[in-house]
């Protein structure tokens, strides 16, 4: 009845991200180390998840700044303010937009950026809204842009204009809304328009998690699977896992199922590694893909720079997974750069993969050197807080 509304994470199409471990026509990818859901996952996520902010593991800052916006809005008994939460997959956005609802006492509705393609299906959610309750927008990049304008008038005036009717009998209705807190999430907050971005109250920039704090993330899952990891097995692990609590939960399950296999079922750091060893999450935690992108940027591209559209055509996979999915890693981890001319390998890469970077200032590009790409298509992705320009990347649903 409401087109969108109400729409579990897992019903919803998000067609951008269908790509994410989805396996290319070449081969098949198994990858145990993606840093987005799928089926299994999203069961036992569901099973995992925090409920409360002090369950909820690191982002101290986010989680203190989070604590105050909701304490004060329940000490003034009003809504709380709007809330973006950016970054990459699997760092807790969604976790933390039910954890807003529950600490707020307010139900939740959620919805996605794709299933909103019409000013209608988003009209239909908001007018259906109750009082307090929070509306959960995932993936809000991808709403369409005329469903972005209703929500800037919804978000700032807690009302959306409708037409009712068709031709010379289209009359324009203004209905009211009760006060809502809309929680957008979004890889990149870069991805959203100014206006968009500037009607959020408080944005939340998740980061990635360090070795410690993943650790506490697997032994508390480790304790609700009840499964028995030695210190070193969860540190083990903890290395591995990209920074990203999901994935630490996956390579958890993956190296339950190793040692309940091939041992008695407890995790020591050699059964982990064993395991880690046989799912190619090596010892820096990239997985294929990661290895695939630097693997093609160092071997095809000579280092680059090279647009990322030629490098995600090199990979056998979508342009929005390479830079969704595997590039926000491999920059942190001083892998890989975004330059205005296209991606280039650090001397990590190189090093990582025993290679010996070819002789020369090659790492500086000369002018118009773009590897068959023109770039024009490939600016830098953005970073938190950068201006979007019309002319940057906004990654709509085909
Ligand atoms: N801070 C945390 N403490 C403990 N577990 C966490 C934390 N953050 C995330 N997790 C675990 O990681 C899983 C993935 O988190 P979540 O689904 O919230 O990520 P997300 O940012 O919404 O990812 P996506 O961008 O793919 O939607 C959760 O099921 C939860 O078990
Ligand atoms: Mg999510």
């Amino acid at each position: 009845m409401f087109p969108g509304a109400a729409t579990p994470r897992d019903e919803t199409p998000t067609p951008g991200r269908t790509a994410v471990g989805r396996p290319t026509a070449a081969e098949p990818v198994h990858r145990p180390a993606a840093a987005a859901a799928d089926g299994e996952d999203r069961v036992t996520e569901a099973a995992l998840r925090p409920k409360d902010l002090d369950a909820f593991i690191g982002q101290a800052r986010v989680r203190e700044q989070l604590d105050l916006v909701l304490r004060a809005a329940r000490q003034r008994s009003v809504t709380a303010d709007h809330v973006l939460l950016s970054g990459a997959p699997g760092l807790g956005k969604t976790t933390l937009a039910m954890i807003i609802a529950a600490e707020m006492g307010a139900p939740l509705r959620i919805t996605s950026g794709p299933a909103i393609q019409h000013p209608g299906d988003l009209a239909a959610v908001l007018t259906s809204l109750t009082g307090g309750e929070v509306l959960f927008l995932d993936e809000i990049h991808r709403m369409s842009r005329p469903a972005e304008e209703m929500l800037y008038l919804a978000m700032e005036d807690f009302r959306v204009d409708i037409v009712v009717g068709t031709g010379l009998d289209a009359t324009a209705m203004s209905l009211e809304l009760p006060p809502f807190t809309l929680v957008g999430a979004t890889v990149r907050a870069g991805l959203l328009l100014p206006p968009l971005r500037d009607r959020f109250g408080f944005t939340a920039h998740m980061e990635f998690y360090d070795p410690a704090e993943l650790e506490r993330v697997i032994n508390r899952s480790a304790r609700l699977l009840e499964v028995e990891v030695e210190p070193a097995g969860a540190a083990e692990i903890a290395g591995r896992s990209r920074g990203t609590p999901r994935i630490a939960n996956r390579l958890l399950r993956r190296v339950r199922d190793y040692a309940e296999v091939t041992a008695d079922g407890a995790v020591t750091r050699q059964i982990a590694s064993a395991a880690l060893g046989v799912y190619e999450v090596d010892g820096r935690g990239l997985d294929r893909l990661d290895r695939a992108v630097l693997h093609a940027l160092l071997k095809l591209f000579g280092g680059g720079p090279v647009g990322l559209s030629t490098l995600a055509v090199a990979v056998g996979e979508e342009r929005e997974t390479v830079e969704e999915v595997a590039e926000p890693f491999l920059v942190r981890e001083g892998l890989l750069a975004r330059t205005p001319r296209g991606r280039v390998a650090m001397p990590a890469a190189w090093a990582h993969f025993g290679l010996v970077p070819p002789p020369g200032p090659s790492r500086a590009a000369p002018p118009g050197h773009q590897n068959g790409n023109s770039g024009q298509d490939d600016p830098p992705g953005g970073r938190p807080g950068r201006t979007t320009s019309p002319a940057a990347p906004r990654h709509r649903p085909p």
